[in-house]
């Protein structure tokens, strides 16, 4: 038995504003795992047109999160960093997903039908296709661990499913051409040529809920613009929001049983916990027994001096795009060659003529 090498991949989609969740949820992991790592993080513009077909200033969001991942810390040496579209070679593999996934496994997608609302009938295919062409993104450099926010957690598991019937109903193939890899999933042994993607979940901010409802996923498409603190908010505005966050009358527990039930609390430590690089159980020692008046002003000082230093350099790269455009065609040109490679194997394996 063997194993795949490890390569991690995410995307971020370039629609509206960075939040607090998506650094939290994503882009912070992103920066830890680039110690050590093969770390591929990708720009996904081709998602942006499945549920909005026309934007506004597209190539000013690709550049704008592309300028979010640098002014977080990660490095576009070390790593690649790039835009979805530059490498074609994703929408090529999407197709061949296509063919694989079953009609039954995309109708169960939940994110589906919350973003095609009442009218499915009028979503685009793009949309339903979505989870396919996410699972290219990640198998087309055979990457082995996904960090995201848990709302992505059920596309993942589709990714698995694809890479999965590909490797079976291939295996012939796979075995002829010689690249696949031995493998056990659960018990089983696979000769797989895709390995079983790992989502990078945990963390004390798997899921950062709306400031106003704890129920509700912190989002950019929420129209309360006080329900999320923007990755270009500046100090005054993320005091004001932080101090208008919904809480409940009662103080922070001292142990973690005691956020059991109250959303809104929970959400707030495991924000400070995650902007803290702490456990909630660290945080709750330091503040249980405290009023949220006391939390609060701590919560802000925490969340102003992580996110000023990367909002200052989000803007002062925006202010001449030249250097951000030259990150996203050196990592396009680099993403493009590994991809390649693997398109290569892949249409040897399904038996294109090349
Ligand atoms: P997107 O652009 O909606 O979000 C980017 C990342 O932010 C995370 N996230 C959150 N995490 C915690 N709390 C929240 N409230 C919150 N909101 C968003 C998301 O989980 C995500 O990690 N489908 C993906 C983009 C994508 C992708 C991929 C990701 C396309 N291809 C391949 C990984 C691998 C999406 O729409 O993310």
């Amino acid at each position: 038995m063997s194993e795949f090498k490890k390569l991690v991949f995410s995307g971020v989609q370039p629609t509206g504003n960075l939040h607090l969740g998506n650094y939290l949820g994503a882009i912070r992991k992103f920066v830890a795992l680039q110690d050590g790592n093969d770390c591929v993080y990708c720009v996904v513009d081709m998602h942006a047109l499945t549920a909005q077909l026309v934007h506004d200033d597209l190539r000013g969001q690709i550049r704008s999160i592309a300028a979010a991942f640098i002014a977080s810390g990660i490095d576009p040496v070390r790593n690649i960093v790039f835009n979805q579209s530059a490498v074609p070679q994703h929408a090529e593999l999407a197709w061949i997903f296509n063919c694989v996934a079953r009609i039954g496994w995309m109708n169960r997608m939940t994110q589906f039908k919350d973003k095609a609302g009442k009218d499915r009938e009028q979503a685009s295919l793009g949309l339903y296709a979505y989870p396919s062409l996410m699972a290219a993104d990640i198998l087309v450099y055979r990457g082995t661990h996904v960090p995201v926010g848990d709302d992505q957690k059920q596309h993942l598991e589709l990714a698995r499913d694809i890479a999965m019937k590909f490797n079976l109903d291939y295996a012939e193939h796979i075995r002829k051409a010689g690249v696949g890899i031995d493998i056990t999933v659960g018990d089983e042994p696979v000769h797989a040529y895709f390995p079983m993607v790992e989502p990078l979940i945990d963390g004390p901010a798997p899921r950062v809920m709306s400031l106003r409802d704890g129920s509700k996923k912190m989002s950019k498409s929420d129209p309360s613009d006080l329900s999320r603190i923007n990755l270009m908010d500046d100090a005054d505005a993320i005091s004001k929001k932080i101090r208008k966050a919904k809480t409940d009358p009662d103080g922070l527990p001292s142990e973690i049983d005691g956020l059991k039930g109250r959303p809104e609390a929970d959400n707030l430590v495991g924000i400070y916990a995650a902007l803290a690089d702490k456990s909630k159980i660290d945080v709750l020692a330091e503040f249980g027994g405290q009023q949220f008046s006391v939390f609060k002003p701590a919560l802000v000082d925490l969340a102003v001096n992580t996110l000023s230093p990367i909002t200052g350099e989000m803007r002062r790269l925006m202010e001449d795009t030249t250097h951000i455009d030259a990150i996203l065609r050196d990592g396009g040109e680099r993403a493009r060659a590994r991809a390649e490679v693997t398109m290569n194997e892949v249409r040897d394996i399904v038996g294109f003529l090349r």
